[in-house]
């Protein structure tokens, strides 16, 4: 007897689709978009009781250079106007104990692992792909940092020369079959020409973008407030120069990108995602918030939702300008 039992309600029914949030860079595939920016999200497991690591799409280091660097003088961060300056300067400690003491770490995490390298001296990228490429079980990609604004070896300011950055990433392509993408600044000077100069060296995509050159004074002592004087630009105050960069980077070339510069919520990556970006990485949002890159990615997922959208490749690049409008009219 059938006629009489109460509907059976369809559990599977009611809960809603996945919104399908994978990107990729060459054929490696993120489950999803989001991950933090290099330097901003300690150097191993300082986030793991805030952040689910294997939840976020990727994960990129801090920048390793061949040797350990004890960094710049403090202070060497301090607040500004909807930012942060910083001068770290690269404070790490160095390839072997990269190897020997993150990537065993790493290696228990199911999410890909992206390297940042930065080099001092002429031959250390080849050093550092080198030794990275035979840890291809864990690393999955490649971040070549060609924008510290804060050292003098192997910084911005060194970059300046097309050839050096052309060589660097010649080197780096010539060492592995790895992803790699490429760092840049608007310090480096015109990035549109510049992408197209890594683009065309072998950079699979590009990362978009390192902080600018800024300054800021104690009035009382009349000192700059951090020791190295400048320091590197970053959060909410550089937002629309990244969103500048990546929109306009994603118009001359079909090349996957990284997307860094203020994003703090769900509705800074949408921006960044219309505009073209594939991943999206959260910096000194992680300072803020730091569950920031758990809220994002729910966020991502809601908006998606309630936009009827199923797969952000539906909206990603999805940016476009009204017809201008005559002001006679
Ligand atoms: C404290 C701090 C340290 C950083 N260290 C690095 C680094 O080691 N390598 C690098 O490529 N970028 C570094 N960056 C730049 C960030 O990765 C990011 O590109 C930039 O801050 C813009 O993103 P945001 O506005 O979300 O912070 C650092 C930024 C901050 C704030």
């Amino acid at each position: 007897m059938t006629m009489n039992r109460p509907k059976q309600k369809n559990k599977e029914a009611k809960t809603p689709a996945a919104v399908d949030m994978t990107c990729r860079i060459k054929d490696l595939v993120f489950k999803n978009p989001v991950t933090v920016a290099s330097g901003t999200f300690g150097t191993k497991d300082e986030y793991t009781s805030c952040v689910d690591y294997e939840k976020l799409g990727a994960v990129i280091t801090k920048t390793i250079t061949v040797k350990p660097r004890r960094g710049n003088p403090m202070p060497r961060i301090c607040e500004t106007p909807s930012g942060m300056l910083n001068a770290i300067g690269l404070q790490n400690k160095g390839l072997e104990d990269f190897i020997e003491n993150k990537i065993p770490y790493f290696a228990g995490i199911k999410t890909p692992l992206i390297v940042n390298i930065a080099g001092e001296e002429e031959n250390d990228f080849e050093i550092l792909v080198k030794a990275l490429h035979a840890h291809k079980k864990v690393v999955k990609a490649l971040e070549i940092n060609l924008s510290c604004p804060n050292v003098e070896a192997g910084g911005v300011s060194g970059m300046k020369k097309k050839e050096k950055i052309e060589k660097i990433i010649k080197t780096v392509r010539g060492e592995t079959d790895l992803p790699i993408v490429a760092k840049l600044s608007p310090e480096l000077g015109d990035v549109i020409e510049i992408a197209g100069e890594v683009l065309r060296a072998g950079a699979d995509g590009l990362s978009l973008i390192n902080t600018l050159k800024g300054l800021a004074v104690n009035i009382r002592t009349r000192q700059p407030r951090i020791a190295n004087v400048t320091g590197g630009l970053s959060g909410p105050a550089i937002r629309p120069v990244a969103l500048r960069y990546v929109y306009e980077v994603k118009k001359n070339y079909q090349v996957p990108v990284i997307a860094s510069g203020g994003i703090l919520t769900a509705d800074d990556a949408m921006e960044f995602i219309i505009v073209g970006a594939d991943l999206i990485a959260l910096g000194t949002a992680n300072f803020v918030n730091p569950t920031a890159t758990m809220d994002v990615l729910r966020g991502i997922e809601t908006f998606c939702r309630n936009q009827g959208i199923m797969s952000l490749s539906q909206i990603r690049g999805t940016f476009h300008v009204p017809p201008r409008q005559s002001c006679w009219q």
